[in-house]
């Protein structure tokens, strides 16, 4: 059916629409600078969400101006083709932030020993498989998927791009206490959007006066985003997302997976989740 992808290794594969192998491979031998940012999300977590804050974050003068550029253009992921250059290129801007949906595999030789203040957004898995499902319907580049069911159960199996959930929050938090690590979720964004923002702030060193910090909380809004047109992708060719069939920002919430799980599913993925996830002691506010 003419969609591209590419095998990684065994359990990876990627679009090859955004990435090649080459592409890849000047991500796992990317030179990282101590002053750089790397924010770290699985797909459909709240990627464009925190991108979009840090860019809000870092430009105190300019916030205007920071919803009339797409955030993939000011915060590009590391593994795709070519947007990357364009920051790396600007070596005036410092920090350098960056983006990668990659499994901590790939980029632990090169991080590791260095400052690189590492961001990790984290999502309820159940909600990260609802908002995949969609993507996959609305991006023309990934791969169809029969049904619902069927999405459920690859995703579950970890055959999604980028692998499984599971492996990439374990992979990343595994090794959280050998980088300059900060976990966000999804979750407290949306409760505790001021505190969320706030502690993000914190960690990169940003004092945020209430003033700026309110500012920040406006233009983040799931309505003032989704409204948007440079930061909501419905400016992008019908070729590459089918505005027919969906959109980037789809519902923006807590929970909606209990409108798709049936309780067989709910309890399949309870399951696999408590399987996987024993070992990892750190408190998330789904579980
Ligand atoms: S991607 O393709 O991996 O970069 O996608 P990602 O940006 O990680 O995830 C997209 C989901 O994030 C939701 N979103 C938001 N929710 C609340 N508030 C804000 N401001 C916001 N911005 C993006 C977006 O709607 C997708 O989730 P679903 O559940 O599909 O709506």
């Amino acid at each position: 059916d003419g969609i591209n992808v590419i095998e990684v290794t065994e359990d990876i594969s990627l679009s090859g629409h955004l990435c090649s192998q080459e592409s890849l491979n000047i991500a796992t031998n990317f030179q990282f600078q101590d002053s750089d940012i790397l924010l770290v999300t699985f797909p459909k977590s709240g990627t464009i969400w925190v991108q979009h804050i840090l860019s809000l974050i870092f430009n105190k003068d300019d916030i205007q101006n920071q919803s009339t550029i797409p955030t993939f253009v000011k915060i590009p992921w590391l593994e795709h083709k070519q947007v990357f250059k364009s920051v790396m290129e600007n070596e005036k801007s410092r920090p350098r932030i960056m983006t990668t949906h990659l499994q901590a595999k790939f980029l632990i030789p090169n991080l590791k020993n260095s400052k690189v203040r590492v961001v990790y957004v984290a999502r309820n898995p159940k909600d990260v498989l609802v908002s995949f499902y969609h993507f996959h319907k609305f991006a023309n580049f990934m791969p169809d998927f029969s049904s619902f069911d069927d999405f459920f159960d690859q995703f579950l199996e970890g055959k999604v791009h980028y692998g499984s959930w599971f492996n990439h929050i374990k992979g990343w938090l595994g090794v959280r206490h050998e980088l300059n690590f900060f976990v966000i979720t999804y979750e407290d964004l949306s409760q505790e959007p001021y505190q969320a923002i706030q502690s993000l702030a914190k960690f990169l060193g940003q004092h945020l006066e209430p003033e700026y910090l309110k500012s920040i909380l406006y233009h983040s809004t799931f309505s003032f985003m989704s409204q948007n047109d440079q930061l909501n992708f419905s400016t992008i060719s019908c070729e590459i997302y089918d505005h027919s069939k969906g959109k980037f920002f789809r519902k923006g919430m807590t929970g909606n997976w209990k409108e798709y799980f049936s309780q067989d599913q709910d309890v399949r993925f309870n399951n696999v989740y408590q399987a996987e996830m024993r070992e990892l002691t750190f408190k998330f506010p789904w579980s």
